[in-house]
């Protein structure tokens, strides 16, 4: 394998970071499959895309003719067979077990059997999805952060059963879509969400103690702490429903009080409250 590595990318979940995925990878040069269970949901990634690309053109940061070979590089589909000449298949979905263990058995029945196979997976077990497939030894983890045309980071993460070749490939990925690979082990939320979320979900019982208001609670950390944006606005980025998934992904396999969801944050979820993608979370989105 080689600098000029080009694979051909699968991506599974065309939501906010399948199509992130996709966009950074095919913006890289390299050809991109992406797939969705439905063509609806394929039909608003590229929406999604395609709205980010006509912003750069608009900055002039990107030409008419460049944002067109990206999409063009992007193509669609709704089956898994669509991934069968892929090198690298990233899977994108929810956060549940049950969902990523499916895709896992389905996409290692279609894909050739030297591609890898990548979770963007914030909080599960790279080894218990890696069991889940006939050769682990090419299952990784290759966690990207929202936005991810925007943030540099990619935790990348050795299963216990990950292969050096198969570790060095994502870390190569990686750095061909531009991004910074960072090593890191398999721990329930590696490192980035078990120290992100719960700085979050104390800054929901703060909230629901009423210890300030949201936004305060946002400007505390905003500019005492020369964070980006507070940790509500965070979380309503992230979508509260992940964030909640993430809580007792923590709670549950490292078994600490300290990591059990505010109750406020399962409320908001209960409701269907899920932050930005819903129109509302702690704060109100229009449009
Ligand atoms: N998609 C693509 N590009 C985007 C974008 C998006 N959704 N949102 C913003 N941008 C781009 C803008 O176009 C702009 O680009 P230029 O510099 O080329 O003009 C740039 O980002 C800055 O955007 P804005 O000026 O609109 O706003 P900002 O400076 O306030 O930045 C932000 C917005 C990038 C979201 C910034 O507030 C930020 O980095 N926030 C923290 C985000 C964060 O912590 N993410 C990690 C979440 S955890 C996670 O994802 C993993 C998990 O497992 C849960």
């Amino acid at each position: 394998m080689s600098e000029t590595w080009n694979p051909t990318v699968g991506v599974i979940g065309a939501g906010t970071m399948g199509a992130g995925i996709a966009q950074v990878a095919a913006h890289a040069g390299l050809d991109v499959v992406l797939i969705d269970q439905a063509e609806d949901f394929v039909a608003r990634g590229v929406r999604t895309i395609t709205a980010n690309l006509d912003r750069q053109v608009t900055k002039q940061s990107l030409t008419g003719a460049e944002r067109d070979a990206i999409l063009e590089r992007i193509s669609r589909g709704t089956t898994y067979e669509r991934l069968a000449g892929c090198d690298v298949v990233v899977e994108a979905v929810n956060e549940r077990i049950e969902t990523k263990a499916g895709v896992f058995r389905a996409v290692a029945e279609v894909v050739g059997d030297d591609a890898v196979i990548a979770s963007n997976t914030s909080s599960i077990s790279i080894t218990a999805l890696a069991a889940l497939v006939p050769q682990p030894e090419r299952v990784a983890g290759m966690h990207f952060f929202n936005p991810v045309p925007v943030l540099k980071l990619v935790e990348v993460v050795r299963g216990l059963q990950t292969s050096d070749d198969t570790f060095g490939r994502i870390r190569t990925l990686a750095e061909r879509m531009g991004k910074t690979p960072v090593d890191v082990a398999d721990a329930p939320g590696f490192v980035a969400n078990r120290v992100l979320m719960p700085m979050i979900n104390e800054a929901i019982f703060c909230a629901s103690e009423g210890v300030a208001t949201y936004d305060a609670i946002d400007q505390v950390m905003k500019l005492g702490m020369a964070h980006p944006m507070g940790p509500l606005a965070l979380a309503d980025l992230i979508g509260l429903d992940v964030c909640l998934d993430i809580m007792q992904t923590l709670h549950r396999d490292l078994g600490e009080d300290k990591y059990r969801p505010a109750p406020l944050l399962r409320r908001l979820v209960a409701a269907g409250r899920l932050g930005r993608k819903s129109g509302e979370g702690f704060y109100r989105y229009d449009g």
